[in-house]
C-alpha cells in the first residue's frame, strides 16, 4: 500500500510517499522562510500564494524520487487542521483533486497529532501510548495519546505559542527570522540567570496550559528600562544580547519541561513524545533528556527535519487507512485549533 501524503498548514509545502511499514520512499519539503523574513513573520496571504505555485512540482518531484507513478497511489492523505486557512485549502483541494482522478479514498490529519506521530516513525518501535508536547510556531499543547487514533488534548497555550515568542522577543532583540535558532545561538554565550524572567502557570500544579504573553512582555520591558516604553531605540551591547537571549530561552524551558512532565504524573503514563520547530532546541532536549533519565520515563524527540513542517509525519495517515477512517470528498479545513472539553 502506497500513501501520498500532503502538508500546507503554514509555510511550508511538503509532500511524501509512505507505505504502509511506514517506509518513506520519497519526501520532499519547500520552506517559504525566504519569503516572510523580512515581515518577520508568516504572512498569510503570501503563504497560500506560494502553496499554489509549489504543491504540484513538489507532488511530481516526491512521486519521482518513491519511482512511483500516481496510479500507483491507494490513497491520498492531508492535513486539514489546525492551520491558516488558506494554505489548508490549498492542500486539500489538491488532495480531493487526485482522488477524484484516480478514484481512490481521501484521507484527512490533523497536523498536531502528525507531529506527535513523527516520533513513531523516528523511534521505529511502538510509542504509544504517550503524552505528547507539540511546540512550533503556531501552537504549544499537549495531548494524552493512548493510541494512533485517539488524541484527547490536555492543555495549550493560552496566548502566544513558544516558536511566536521566541520569534517575537528575537525581533526584540534584532537577531534574525526564525528567531529560534537566533536566540539558541546567542543564548549561547549568555547567562541564563542573568535576568529573571517570568515562568507563567509553572507553580499551578492542577493545570496544563502554557502562557507567553507575559514573558515576552517582561523582555520588552527589561529592555526598555523603568519609565522608557520606546524600546526599539535601547542599544544593546552583545552581551546583552546574550544575557537576555538564554534568560528567556530558561524561562520558555522550565515551562515546557514542568507541564510535559505535569501531564505525564496526572496520566500516570510513562512515555513522553516530543515534536514542532521549538522541539529543535538543544537546550530544551537537554533539559528533557535530564529529566527523563531522573524520572526514569521514555523519552522520544523527533530528530530536526522531523520535528519542523514535513509531509512525512503525514504517515499518521496510514493507521487511519488501516481503520477504514476515510473522508468524503466534501469535507472541509479546520483552521481553528481544537479546545479542551470538559
Ligand atoms: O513546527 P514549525 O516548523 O512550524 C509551525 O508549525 O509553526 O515551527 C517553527 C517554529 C518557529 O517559531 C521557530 O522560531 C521555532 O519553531 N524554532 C526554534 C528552533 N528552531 C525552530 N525555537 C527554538 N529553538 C530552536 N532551535
Ligand atoms: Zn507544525
Amino acid at each position: 500500500m502506497k500513501l501520498l501524503t500532503l502538508e500546507t498548514t503554514c509555510d511550508e509545502t511538503a509532500a511524501a510517499v509512505v507505505d504502509d511499514r511506514l517506509h518513506v520512499l520519497g519526501s520532499v519539503v519547500a520552506s517559504q522562510d525566504d519569503l516572510h523574513r523580512r515581515y518577520g513573520g508568516v504572512v498569510p496571504e503570501i503563504a497560500s500564494r506560494a502553496h499554489l505555485e509549489r504543491i504540484l512540482p513538489i507532488i511530481d518531484r516526491t512521486l519521482q524520487q518513491a519511482g512511483i507513478g500516481l496510479e500507483q497511489l491507494d490513497a491520498v492523505a492531508v492535513a486539514s487542521t489546525p492551520g491558516l486557512a488558506g494554505s489548508l485549502l490549498v492542500g486539500l483541494v489538491a488532495a480531493k483533486t487526485l482522488c477524484v482522478v484516480l478514484d481512490i479514498p481521501l484521507i484527512t490529519f490533523n497536523h498536531l497529532q502528525a507531529h506527535v506521530y513523527a516520533c513513531r516513525l523516528a523511534s521505529g518501535r511502538e510509542v504509544f501510548p504517550c503524552v505528547g508536547l507539540i511546540v512550533s510556531g503556531g501552537h504549544t499543547s499537549l495531548y494524552r495519546c493512548p493510541n494512533p487514533l485517539e488524541f484527547e488534548l490536555l492543555g495549550a497555550t493560552i496566548d502566544d505559542a513558544a516558536g511566536e515568542a521566541f520569534d517575537k522577543v528575537a525581533n526584540m532583540l534584532g537577531l534574525p527570522y526564525p528567531g529560534g535558532p537566533s536566540i539558541q545561538r546567542a543564548a549561547q554565550r549568555g547567562n541564563p540567570a542573568a535576568y529573571r524572567f517570568p515562568r507563567a502557570l509553572v507553580r499551578d500544579t492542577e493545570r496544563l496550559d502554557f502562557s507567553f504573553s507575559g514573558l515576552k512582555t517582561a523582555v520588552r520591558y527589561t529592555i526598555a528600562g523603568p519609565g522608557r516604553p520606546d524600546f526599539e531605540k535601547v542599544k544593546l551591547s552583545d552581551q546583552q544580547v546574550a544575557d537576555l537571549a538564554a534568560s528567556f530561552q530558561e524561562a520558555v524551558v522550565d515551562c515546557l519541561v514542568a507541564k510535559a512532565f505535569l501531564a505525564l504524573d496526572q496520566t500516570g503514563m510513562r512515555v513522553l513524545c516530543v515534536g514542532g520547530g521549538v522541539a529543535a532546541n538543544a537546550r530544551l532536549r537537554q533539559r528533557l533528556a535530564e529529566e527523563a533519565q531522573r524520572r526514569d520515563v521514555q523519552l522520544h524527540i523527533a530528530p530536526k527535519e522531523l520535528c519542523t513542517d514535513n509531509a512525512v509525519m503525514g504517515a499518521i495517515a496510514v493507521e487511519r487507512f488501516k481503520a477504514g477512517r476515510f473522508e468524503p470528498l466534501d469535507v472541509d479545513i479546520q483552521p481553528g485549533v481544537e479546545r479542551k472539553t470538559g
